[in-house]
């Protein structure tokens, strides 16, 4: 019989590397929790007309990428491409927006698209997210960019760079959107570039081929175009990010692959990932909640991609939180030794301490190989003797020096030997 293989383009994260994945993902949610964002649970799939509503019927993402079903009520369902049409739902829904303004909430989970997999590109991926609904002030921009940038920071992530950039309103997009596209409609495009003109013009200039890069090399930019209000706004989040620290770039040819952007657009893109450079994105969305049949009130917020952040930890070579699996490996010599051993798990785990011990009868060259790989900082070595004597062996596995403590003190020992 053939063993199974994950579905395509799916990644499975086991330890040491799912340690790895927990802190970078802690990391994340926690930098958004000291900046006051509450944690929001919502479900993994959802109505498809919320997303083809939210994300944008003529994108890609909802065009090409979701994963649609009909459930066994012949509803159509999607597994969720996105986070943030569904915060939008749930906040309309549970009418969270009656409340004190901002709103601030904070998620993490898996979302799924039908792209093409290739390294950092997956068809399952984790994101941590953030939305910050119901008050549209450009300090509430650069904190939402602010609490990204602290938590690739903690990381130790030093190769990445901030790009930013405004895409106007709905009072200067659509003049901005018609020079745009009178400028293309002069340029010798394939039908398909046109036909992508026609629909969403902002995309030809993110397109990838030399000769269309080329072409649109002299094409008006938003940037150039900002009503004075969204020129007015631009300039305080730039301000903002200047008081706050946070260095940026600005890339007025940046595309986002979804439609309810409006004013800040940002991208974290690092360098050593290739093709998939973006480990998290975001910006505002001022008219999502109406369009969703909310209030008609503003939002911002991110979402940022774990799993391309984990890579990027991998390339270049930090390591956020840690990846052993206890602090401390019990090797028991005997049956006797095996039972004071075992006994010693619970005040140990109650007492904070990671205890795991060699089971199977291993004998002690198996159970020293056994705390080597848990990557436990101590073994607690008992033999016959040390029981007669009321004591144990405390090794530093590292260092391999070696003391007798009292059995009856262990737990006090142990926080002592591990600095707690
Ligand atoms: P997004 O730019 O589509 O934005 O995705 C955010 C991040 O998720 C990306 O920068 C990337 O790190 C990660 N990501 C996206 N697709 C994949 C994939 N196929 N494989 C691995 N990682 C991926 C959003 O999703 C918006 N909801 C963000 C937002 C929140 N904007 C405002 N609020």
């Amino acid at each position: 019989m053939t063993a199974f293989s994950a579905p395509k383009g799916v990644p499975d994260y086991f330890p040491p590397t799912s340690a790895t994945f927990l802190a970078v993902r802690d990391t994340l949610l926690g930098s958004a929790r000291r900046a006051g964002y509450g944690y929001i649970e919502l479900p993994v799939f959802e109505d498809t007309a919320l997303f083809a509503r939210g994300v944008g019927e003529s994108t890609d993402v909802v065009t090409k990428e979701m994963y649609t079903f009909t459930d066994r009520g012949g509803r159509s369902i999607t597994l969720r491409p996105e986070g943030t049409a569904g915060v939008m739902r749930a906040v309309i829904e549970h009418g969270l927006d009656k409340g004190q303004l901002p709103l601030k909430l904070a998620y993490a989970g898996q979302f799924f698209r039908a792209e093409q997999p290739q390294s950092g590109r997956y068809r399952q991926f984790h994101q941590v997210g953030v939305e910050a609904v119901g008050v549209d002030d450009p300090a509430l921009d650069a904190e939402v960019i602010a609490v990204a940038d602290e938590a690739f920071r903690e990381m130790g992530l030093t190769g990445y760079r901030l790009e930013l950039t405004s895409l106007g309103d709905s009072s200067d997009r659509p003049a901005y959107r018609e020079r745009l596209q009178a400028f293309l409609a002069k340029l010798p495009l394939d039908d398909e570039t046109r036909r992508r003109a026609g629909i969403n013009p902002l995309r030809v200039l993110d397109d990838k081929r030399p000769e269309v890069r080329a072409m649109v090399e002299d094409a008006p930019l938003m940037r150039d175009h900002l009503s004075d209000a969204s020129r007015a706004h631009y300039e305080q989040v730039k301000g903002y990010l200047d008081d706050l620290g946070v260095k940026f770039v600005e890339n007025p040819r940046m595309v986002r692959g979804l439609d309810y952007y409006t004013k800040t657009c940002f991208e974290f893109v690092h360098d050593g990932l290739g093709a998939q450079s973006a480990i998290g994105g975001g910006g505002r969305y001022d008219g999502l909640m109406e369009q969703l049949g909310g209030q008609p009130l503003s939002g911002v917020g991110f979402g940022l991609g774990v799993d391309r952040s984990l890579l990027a930890c991998q390339v270049e070579g930090v390591q956020p939180g840690d990846v052993s699996r206890c602090d401390v490996y019990g090797v028991p010599l005997g049956e006797a030794a095996k039972s004071r051993l075992v006994a010693l798990s619970a005040p140990l785990r109650a007492a904070g301490v990671r205890y795991d011990l060699a089971y199977g009868g291993k004998g002690l060259k198996g159970a020293m190989k056994g705390a080597d790989r848990s990557g436990a900082r101590y073994a607690l070595v008992l033999g016959e003797r040390d029981i007669e004597a009321g004591v144990v062996q405390l090794k530093e596995l590292a260092t391999g020096d070696q003391r007798e403590v009292p059995l009856v003190d262990v737990v006090i020992s142990v926080r002592e030997a591990l600095g707690r």
